[in-house]
């Protein structure tokens, strides 16, 4: 025991981080022994080198802005669903073939602290409100399972969509623990795989690893580009080659309107050719704080508002648009031969990047202390550093209001990103389903509804309108219940039929 520790000071003595057992003596001896098998895991060597080099990254980058390094994503390597309407259907048929065939996995980013949202559970297991209170995990596995089901009516053969999950050390037993309690949503156990993405400690501005309690270190996930590491160490990559998985659409949690394994973006990157593939919306203001896809010194990348002058953000191009236009919304495609490079070769080079946070922390005397501003940074590989690697980028471009709401923040008067609001997006896009699908609402007066509402009423509220995913994944399939018909909200539509909710609880 006496080696053990001693050899631990030593090498903590030797990566400047002897503070971490300051409060040895006072320890019980199941906390120092806890405490000892937590620090032997750790290569101090390593984390030193990462703050250093997200440090000198994070210097650097606010030094030189990119404008003069920039071009916009070259029309060639473009799908969007507004501009190439004729190809969709053959981009869905040809990603629901592959579908068909057992070969495009889905993997969910679900290893976030959600500390803005300031729920104590992962953000997956969130009811935002809708009329079936479903939660985000649900709406999702729920999409899974009807995808499933029309990639085998068209093909007529049995399919399967594994699905990865990408959890911490924080949110891995209350994820799989909720996912068991709801027997997998239906979905089969066995394809739904879970793994864990690292931890990094927080560090304080000196390099100093910050102390949550006398006995613990303050720890974070590392970031959504964690997945990489993780790809590798949890033997992921190797899962997927035996299940035969040839695509895989990646995804964050937080976005309701996700449209998991997308056919026609599946489809549509597999007929370019592409082995990495980002699917984007339209930024149609200068100065939103979205990250745009762009060439960077003529290799793809992401590029935060914060790195462009305004200049450049404003700049259009001869269509009207702007120039760097294709928001990211962090939903990926990537073959399994590409991510299978990343893990073998590349990942060591990604740099880690620094996020400046408010970290409790535990002072000299062993007291307690939440900070009002930030004290200390935590460092985040992101999910899109690797898209510099791509031998064929490829980018998807499609409606927000289509695909893209996510949960970010908790309620608040005139908030953004909030249960609310993507409330409101899944209602608004469903309201738009049921007119595309000859369906009517009408008021509590018995008079139609305006599919166009006017401005002029006041009210942004949408019509209360939830469709379950087990009946319609993308608006399909939704004549037979609404055409022709008048609903007066709330409108549930699920398994069992179309049905008026009496109670309106929302
Ligand atoms: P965000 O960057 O929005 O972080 O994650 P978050 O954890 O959800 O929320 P805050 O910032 O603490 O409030 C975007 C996506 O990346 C995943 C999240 O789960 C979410 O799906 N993520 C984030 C990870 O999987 N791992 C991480 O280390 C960080």
């Amino acid at each position: 025991m006496e080696s053990t520790r001693s050899r631990l000071a030593h090498r903590l003595a030797e990566a400047g981080q002897s503070h971490l057992v300051q409060f040895w003596d006072e320890l019980t001896s199941e906390q120092q022994a806890e405490m000892t098998s937590d620090l032997e895991a750790m290569d101090f060597q390593e984390i030193n080198k990462f703050f250093r080099s997200a440090m000198e990254a994070s210097h650097s980058s606010k030094q030189e802005k990119m404008d003069a390094r920039m071009e916009p994503v070259p029309r060639e390597v473009l799908g969007s669903v507004t501009r190439d309407r004729d190809c969709l259907k053959d981009w869905e048929e040809k990603g629901l073939r592959c579908i068909s065939q057992s070969s495009v996995a889905v993997l969910l980013l679900a290893g976030g602290q959600g500390t803005r949202l300031g729920v104590s559970y992962p953000k997956g297991m969130y009811d935002v409100g809708l009329p079936s209170h479903k939660t985000l995990f649900q709406i999702q596995a729920e999409r899974i399972l009807r995808l499933q089901q029309l990639a085998e009516q068209r093909h007529g053969a049995k399919c399967c969509i594994p699905w990865y999950i990408m959890t911490s050390g924080r949110t891995m037993e209350s994820t799989k623990t909720f996912f068991s309690r709801h027997s997998y949503f239906g979905l089969c156990k066995d394809n739904v795989i879970f793994f864990q993405q690292g931890m990094l400690p927080a560090m304080d501005y000196n390099g100093k690893i910050i102390l949550e309690s006398k006995n613990k270190l303050a720890m974070a996930p590392d970031g959504n580009g964690g997945l990489y590491r993780a790809l590798g160490t949890q033997g992921i990559v190797e899962d997927m080659d035996r299940r035969g998985v040839k695509f895989i659409h990646v995804y964050c949690v937080d976005n309701i309107l996700v449209k998991v394994a997308d056919p026609a973006f599946v489809g549509f990157c597999v007929q370019k050719g592409g082995d990495c593939g980002a699917k984007v919306v339209e930024k149609t203001n200068p100065t939103e704080a979205v990250g745009v896809v762009c060439k960077v010194d003529g290799r793809y990348q992401v590029v935060e508002y914060s790195e462009i002058t305004l200049a450049t953000a404003e700049k259009r191009s001869v269509d009207g648009r702007l120039m760097f236009n294709a928001g990211n919304v962090a939903n990926h495609f990537f073959t399994l031969a590409f991510l299978r490079d990343i893990v073998q070769t590349f990942e060591p080079q990604l740099q880690h990047h620094v996020a400046q946070k408010k970290i409790l922390y535990v002072d000299t005397q062993g007291r307690l202390i939440k900070p009002d501003k930030p004290n200390g940074i935590k460092m985040e590989k992101f999910v899109f550093d690797i898209f510099q690697f791509a031998k064929a980028f490829v980018v998807y471009e499609v409606l927000r209001e289509d695909e893209f709401s996510a949960l970010k923040n908790a309620d608040s008067q005139d908030g953004k990103d909030t249960p609310t609001t993507v409330k409101h997006a899944l209602m608004s896009l469903h309201h738009r389903w049921v007119l595309n699908a000859a369906g009517h609402f009408i008021d509590e007066n018995g008079t139609r509804v305006p599919a166009i509402p006017s401005l002029k009423d006041g009210t942004d509220l949408p019509i209360k309108c939830e469709i379950s995913p087990l009946v319609s994944y993308g608006g399909e399939g939704l004549e037979a219940l609404v055409s022709g018909r008048e609903f007066r909200p709330t409108l549930v539509i699920d398994e069992s039929g179309a049905h008026e909710l009496v109670k309106n609880g929302l």
